[in-house]
């Protein structure tokens, strides 16, 4: 079943700039996990924006659960669907606290003021990001990466059955990055939540995505699951890039080896036979 879909879809900034989409359609699965892949600039950020009503099309439509967003409440879309945009900025002095808060701001009206079911989704939201003991600091007084979790504790606050997110791992140190994907694993296993977002690493979306999709030239040049779609010829003509695919040892899905430059780089690359065993 599709939550959210692309109906010839055309994007741009501006009358004068070309369209960064045209006539675009895609579906995303629901109750998946969707990441977007491509290299910096090719619109991933466009595309899920779009998809969040941040931005508007110049043609074509955006569906959600078999809505036109462009038709709908704006509350009524964020009680379902939840955007972390990239590189979000805090207002001056914001604390984390009041951050997260924000996330509630669907729930809030003249006849439902803050409730105890709000507390409730702030407390876990906190906990979840493990930024409860930062609850009270300023969001523009964090790292980088504690700033990051706090708006992944705001968009998870939103209790929305989808969740967008773009590239939520920038920042994270390793432990972060993981902590961050299995949450949003177990969101959307546990809860049966649909998770769309962009990742830059391959390796890690191919361990969590049902479904990706890559983007090149202002087209999606492939979409499947990883272990159908990711192959050395994919990455060469998406990312320009030359690289090995094998098995990620842990758990069979295909782990993009880059060639590179390096300190042993020559022989060992030189030698490099192909492995009987690779994906493709
Ligand atoms: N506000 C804007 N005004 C004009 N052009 C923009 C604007 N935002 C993005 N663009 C342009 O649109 C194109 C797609 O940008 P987008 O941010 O969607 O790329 P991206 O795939 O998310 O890249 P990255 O991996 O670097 O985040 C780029 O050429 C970019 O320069
Ligand atoms: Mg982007």
């Amino acid at each position: 079943m599709t939550i959210l879909e692309a109906k010839r879809l055309s994007l741009s900034y501006g009358g004068s700039t070309s369209p960064i989409f045209s006539n675009l359609d895609l579906m995303i699965p629901k109750g998946k996990v969707t990441v977007f892949i491509g290299s910096n600039g090719c619109g991933k950020s466009t595309l899920l924006r779009s998809m969040a009503r941040l931005l508007k099309p110049q043609e074509g439509s955006i569906l959600l659960d078999g809505r036109n967003i462009a038709e709908m409440p704006t509350k009524e879309i964020a009680k379902q669907l939840a955007i972390l945009p990239q590189g979000p900025v805090a207002p001056e002095g914001l604390t984390v606290l009041e951050l997260v808060k924000q996330g509630r701001y669907p729930y809030q009206s003249w006849l439902r003021q803050w409730s105890s079911e709000d507390e409730e989704q702030v407390r876990s939201a906190l906990e979840a990001t493990h930024l409860s003991e930062l609850a009270e600091r300023a969001v523009d007084s964090l790292s980088g990466g504690q700033r990051q979790r706090a708006w992944i504790a705001m968009t998870l606050a939103q209790q929305t059955d989808s969740i967008l997110l773009d590239e939520p791992t920038t920042y994270l140190d390793m432990t972060h990055q993981i902590e961050v994907l299995d949450l949003l694993f177990e969101l959307n296993a546990s809860q049966g939540r649909t998770v769309v977002m962009v990742l830059h690493d391959i390796n890690l979306a191919c361990r969590y995505a049902h479904h990706i999709v890559a983007i090149k030239d202002k087209q999606i040049y492939a979409q499947g699951k990883p272990e159908e779609i990711v192959t050395e010829s994919m990455i060469e003509a998406v990312f320009d890039l030359k690289c090995r695919i094998m098995p990620d040892p842990l758990f069979g899905t295909p782990m993009c080896v880059p060639y590179s430059k390096g300190r042993l780089s020559g022989d060992k690359q030189a030698a490099a036979k192909p492995d009987p065993v690779m994906l493709h």
